[in-house]
Formats: structure tokens, sequence, C-alpha cells
């Protein structure tokens, strides 16, 4: 018989945790965990002993039999770990409302993990990511790595690239959403459909084809984006904004709701802008969401999530997660999309670079499922994209200005020349306590 399966959380003190402890209470009579370590630093004890303490109400409401572990040490908690699962924030929420302030405050787009945002996030994130990978090796060197924190696509890369690390999957919830949005607009269950996701994280288009094998793709473009459709809100983090009807039909696949950064990006920044002078910024809404939240986990006799948290933009991830690490721990052969080597599976991006695709989960990992070639429209900006993200995870390693200044010259939200120097000098000393690879470089 296996053993108990014992999972480490990194980031343990996030808000989205009761979602995870929640599926894997789901699943426990198929995924067995006898241990799980929450574990945060220093700057989230509270949060962490807040949402900990939940944590372990939740366990003994269902009457389970897994211990709840909450530490600050992450190598006590990696040690012969089964999965580890990362859904950290390097620098808090206060370090992302940075990264979309200063854009917009220049007047571009300031957003999470698009964007010199975006950017920023994979600078602060991919050096911790790679340390624990260091310690994983010493301590648990047969752990799966799933990843949840952002930027989900260059971290899974960096893991892949420069960690050297193969047993890693990246996940994202959007396509959870645009599932269940197809399968509203079509009137037909989930179960009966088949999609076929393929691109990068945040940037992927999908198919969608029902049991005979007919290609219903355009028939959901059209009940979602026609003039006279109500388009359905896939992440509460994005705008609803309809997408110009013309083109997406053009392109006869699905874009993600990230797209409208890219097809219509001065509607957005118009929208983003005008949020930003009202409410804040989405880091900022964001915050006031955590700090209710946490407030509903400190209540003694709260057993179970709250609604509330379906709120956040990343609902769902975490139930994806308990999903493949079930799939993993069982060879379930389940279908994700996931972010994972593209292996060939595209045709048109490096052969050993992080994809987010539709792939088959069993015991030995992602198996994507081939996609081949993408027309033009799609294969120009997926190109660009999967440059910029290469230059970005190499300045989040090296702590190169130069490439880290030719990633943002090529990311198309960022306006090149003097602006993108601008941005880029101003978020660099917002964030030196986070980015120490850059300043070390610059000081020598
Ligand atoms: C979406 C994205 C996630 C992101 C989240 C942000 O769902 O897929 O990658 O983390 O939104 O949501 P928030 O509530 O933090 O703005």
């Amino acid at each position: 018989m296996k053993k108990g399966v014992k999972i480490v959380t990194i980031g343990g003190g996030s808000s989205y945790t009761p979602e995870l402890v929640e599926g894997f209470i789901k699943r426990f009579d198929e995924l067995p965990i006898r241990e799980l370590w929450l574990v945060d630093i220093e700057a989230g004890r509270e949060k962490l002993e807040i949402v900990g303490a939940m944590a372990k109400r939740m366990v003994a409401a269902a009457g389970i039999d897994c211990e709840v572990h909450l530490t600050l040490d992450r190598r006590e908690a990696l040690k012969d770990a089964d999965f580890v699962t990362t859904q950290f924030r390097v620098g808090l929420l206060d370090a992302r409302i940075k990264d979309e302030s200063i854009p917009l405050s220049h007047g571009i787009i300031g957003q999470e993990t698009n964007g010199a945002g975006g950017m920023f996030k994979a600078f602060r994130t991919i050096p911790v990511i790679l340390g624990i990978v260091e310690d994983m090796k010493e301590l648990c060197p047969n752990a799966w790595l799933i990843n949840f924190t952002n930027p989900a696509g260059m971290v899974t890369e960096a893991v892949l690239r420069y960690g050297k690390w193969e047993k890693v999957i990246g996940l994202c919830n959007v396509p959870i959403g645009a599932i269940k949005s197809a399968s509203d607009v079509l009137k037909k269950p989930e179960e009966d459909l088949f999609f076929k996701f393929a691109g990068i994280n945040h940037l992927h288009w999908h198919r969608i084809f029902d049991k005979d094998g007919t290609e219903l793709t355009e028939q959901v473009i059209d009940g979602l984006y026609a003039p006279d459709a109500n388009p359905e809100k896939v992440v509460e983090n994005i705008k609803n904004m309809r997408f110009l009807y013309e083109q997406v039909r053009n392109l006869k696949m699905l874009p993600c709701p990230y797209h409208r950064y890219y097809y219509m990006t001065d509607d957005m920044l118009k929208e983003e802008l005008e949020a930003f002078q009202t409410e804040g910024s989405r880091g900022q809404v964001v915050k006031r969401l955590e700090e209710s939240l946490f407030e509903l986990y400190k209540d003694p006799n709260l057993d179970h999530k709250p609604e509330e948290l379906s709120k956040r933009g990343g609902a769902h991830y975490s139930d994806a997660a308990c999903e493949i690490i079930n799939s993993i721990y069982n060879n379930k052969g389940t279908m994700m999309v996931v972010s994972t080597r593209n292996n060939g599976a595209i045709d048109d991006v490096p052969y050993d670079s992080a994809i987010e695709i539709t792939s088959v989960i069993r015991a030995h990992g992602a198996e994507p499922v081939n996609f081949g070639k993408f027309p033009p429209a799609q294969r120009g900006l997926l190109q660009v994209m999967k440059a910029m993200e290469e230059l970005t995870i190499e300045a989040a390693v090296t702590g190169s200005y130069d490439t880290a200044l030719q990633a943002f010259t090529l990311n198309p939200l960022v306006p090149s020349g003097d602006i993108a120097q601008t941005v880029l000098d101003e978020l660099l000393e917002a964030h030196k306590e986070h980015l120490p690879q850059f300043f070390t470089k610059v000081e020598a």
C-alpha cells in the first residue's frame, strides 16, 4: 500500500489556502494526505497563524486523519515532501500595488502579470523559486513542484531552464473559467466537450469540439462576442470588455481574457486609468478584500471555505492544484491545462520553453497534447511574447539591466525608448529591497 502523502505549501499564509485545504479534504479517500505543512516568512506570520488555525479547524471538522503544521522554517518543512505547492508573493501586496501604480502613473498598462508590472513580478519571484528548488534538491529530491505563483508561465520556465528541475507543473485558473463559460454558451456539460488550449500562460487560445468531433469554436465566439451577446465573466480581475467581434471571429480560436490587454490596449488602459482614480489599482482593491477575508478567517467557528473567497481572481486555482496532485499520485490521466515544457507540442516556440497547453496528467507528469502550428495572427504575438519572457527570465537570473531593458522594449504593453527606461528605473528603485541581483551588479 502507498504511504500517506506529505504536502508542503510555500506561501501557506495566503488567503487562497482554505480552498486548497477544501480540495484536499474532498479528495482524501483517493489522496490520503497525512501531513500538510504551511510555510511562510516572518512578514506573513500573522496571516499564517490565522489561516493555519482555520485550516486546522477545517481538517478537524472533516474528521480526517491529517496533521497540519505551521512553520516559518521552509527547510524543516521540505524534508521528505512528496509535493510542494508554491503560492507566495515576494514583497506582499504592497509590491503588486507598485507594479500596477507606477506604470499607470506614466499612462501605461499597470497589471499584475502583464506589461512592466508582470516583468517586475518575475524579477522578484524567480530568484526565490530557484532557491526553493535548490532546497528541494537537497531535502526532497523526488518531490513534485506544483506552482501557482505568478507569473506562472515564466516561473515554470525558470525552474526548468535555470533550476534544471524537471518535476514541475505550473497552473492557472483561466482555462477553468473558459471551459465553464463555453459549456454555458453551448448548454452542454463540460464532460461532453473537448478543449484544445495552446499558447503561454495568460496568452493562450483554444478550440472546442463536441463528442462527434464537430468543432464548436465559432459558435462560442458568436455566443460570447457577437454584438448582441452578453459576454460572461471568466475571471474576477479583468474587466469584461467585449472583444472586437470581427477580429476575434477571424482568429477562429477563442482568445483568453488577458488578450484584451493586447487586442484592445487603449480601451483597457482607459478603463484601468479610470478605475485607478476611483477605487485604486486592482492590488489596492484586493488588499481591502483580503482584509475582510482575514476577518472572517479569524472567526473560531468558521470551519469551511467562505463564499467571499470566490471574489478573488484566482478562485479555483487551488482546487485545480489538488486535482493535479491527485492525478499524479493515482496516475489518473486527467486532462488539464497546465504550464509545462513544450517538447515540440507547439511548433512556433522553442522546444525547451514552457507553454500552457491541454495535457494528460499521469504519474510521470504532464504530457502535452500536440497542437502543431498557429496561423500568423496568433504566431506573431506568441513569438514576441515568448521572446520577451525569455529575456525577462534571463534578466531575473542575471540581474542584467541591459537584458531587462531589452525585455521592456520588446513587451507590446510598454512603449519603447525613454518611457521604457524611465519606468524600468523607477520600478527598480521602488523594488530595490527585493531585487538584490540588479543592485549588487550595478554597484560592483
Ligand atoms: C486571475 C489569474 C491569476 C491571478 C488572479 C488575480 O485569475 O489567472 O493568475 O492571480 O486572477 O486575482 P486578484 O483577485 O488577485 O486580482
